[in-house]
């Protein structure tokens, strides 16, 4: 089993303001940038084969000092991204076909904290013929839609649904065509990969997410990962 990675980290993150660390994946959390903590996950997994990051062209210095504080990781290939999640995937999906790969796993740099175990299970799912898998977790909060007033509207039934995490994980073959598809139809509002496999008609499959898995992307979420790694820092 050789999967491909593609950690995605060309967003501006600008719903965590402005700092002088520049976007939130390039953030201190655990004496370390949050990416290095990404990229440190995946590089020391066994199935792990090409690593792909999408960065953008802006932040090449950046990046350059994040690998630096990765002792794992054999130099990954660096591509650029778009103005969108769903087209810098797209970058990253043509960069690891042109690697070659069986299948592929997309992660958001921001997500520093998924751990082996979320990877295994999702290894075990593709192993099971899944085209596409999901990690997930089932919502635990009572949910309402409101209107632009403010005012409850309804409350949504809770039951079968969750909350979409990454990494996403696909046979690149199957994916690659849909986000090919996607983007030829001038499809652009995806905001996960995972929705681009059912625009496509591909059976999406749950596996259990984390609780912990969180996306960073406030300036609390970024003070509190940082409390989390106190003591753990290298
Ligand atoms: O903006 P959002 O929270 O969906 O970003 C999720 C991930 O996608 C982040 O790691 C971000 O860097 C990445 N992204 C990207 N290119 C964009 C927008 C977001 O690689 N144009």
């Amino acid at each position: 089993f050789s999967c491909g990675v593609i950690i995605v980290a060309a967003g501006r993150g600008e719903r965590a303001g402005q700092s002088g660390e520049g976007p939130k994946q390039y953030r201190t959390i655990g004496g370390r940038p949050v990416i290095a903590h990404t990229l440190d996950t995946f590089a020391t997994w066994a199935g792990t084969g090409p690593i792909v990051v999408v960065i953008h062209p802006e932040d090449t210095e950046l990046f350059a000092a994040a690998l630096k504080r990765v002792p794992t990781s054999a130099a990954p290939t660096v591509v650029h991204g778009g103005a969108t999640r769903q087209l810098s995937v797209l970058a990253g999906l043509e960069a690891i076909a042109a690697a070659g790969a069986k299948y592929v796993m997309i992660h958001d740099a921001v997500r520093p904290f998924a751990d082996h175990a979320l990877l295994d299970r999702c290894r075990q799912t593709l192993l099971g013929g899944a085209d596409a898998v999901l990690p997930a977790i089932a919502v635990a909060d009572t949910l309402k839609r409101a209107g632009a007033n403010g005012v409850v509207q309804e409350t949504v039934a809770r039951s079968n649904l969750y909350a979409a995490q990454t990494p996403q994980c696909f046979t690149l073959e199957a994916i690659l065509s849909a986000h090919r598809a996607a983007n030829a139809d001038a499809k652009a509002d995806f905001t996960d990969d995972a929705s681009i496999a059912e625009w496509a008609g591909i059976p999406v499959v749950l596996v259990e997410g984390m609780v912990d898995n969180i996306k960073l992307t406030l300036q609390r979420d970024i003070s509190m990962a940082d409390e989390r790694l106190k003591g753990s820092e290298i």
